[in-house]
């Protein structure tokens, strides 16, 4: 992997947005909000994928409804570099539920509900390193 300036986080454009045909869109606002890509790749994942990666939902109520749009259609997993990358790339996502988005986020312009939501991003340094992993081969990372 080339030097590493900033820190690392990952991200998901989802199934709503690859098919809606947004996934271009979302690449410009991010690169263009200063994140350089380490990572990327279109994936369709299974549903047995979709369960691993969202095993800490479990539990949840709309963990069935979850792993079954994200196993419904492609979507492009991320590995994103910027100082300070977790809350950088959480703050350009915006709020999960649309509706509570701030403007100029990404999910107040592309999400659709709180399950179709557009884009994921970790929630910590220790899960972007999870999930980066869970997707990504070192031999993928720049
Ligand atoms: P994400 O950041 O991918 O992490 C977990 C996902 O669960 C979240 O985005 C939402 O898309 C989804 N989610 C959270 N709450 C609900 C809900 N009440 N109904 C359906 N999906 C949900």
């Amino acid at each position: 992997m080339a030097e590493q300036i900033g820190n690392l986080t990952f991200g998901i454009i989802k199934p709503d947005a690859v098919r809606n045909g947004r996934a271009g869109s979302i690449i410009q606002r991010i690169t263009d909000s200063g994140f350089k890509l380490r990572g990327m790749k279109l994936i369709h994942m299974t549903l047995k994928e979709a369960e691993g990666f969202y095993a800490v939902h479990a539990e949840r109520p709309f963990f069935g409804e979850l792993t079954e749009f994200m196993s419904s259609a492609p979507c492009v997993v991320l590995a994103l570099e910027k100082a300070g990358a977790v809350k950088a790339w959480r703050d350009l996502m915006g709020a999960t539920d649309p509706a509570k988005a701030d403007e100029g986020t990404i999910r107040k312009e592309f999400a659709t509900s709180i399950g179709e939501n557009a884009v994921h991003g970790s929630d910590s340094e220790e899960n972007a390193r999870i999930e980066i992993a869970y997707f990504f081969s070192q031999l993928e990372l720049i």
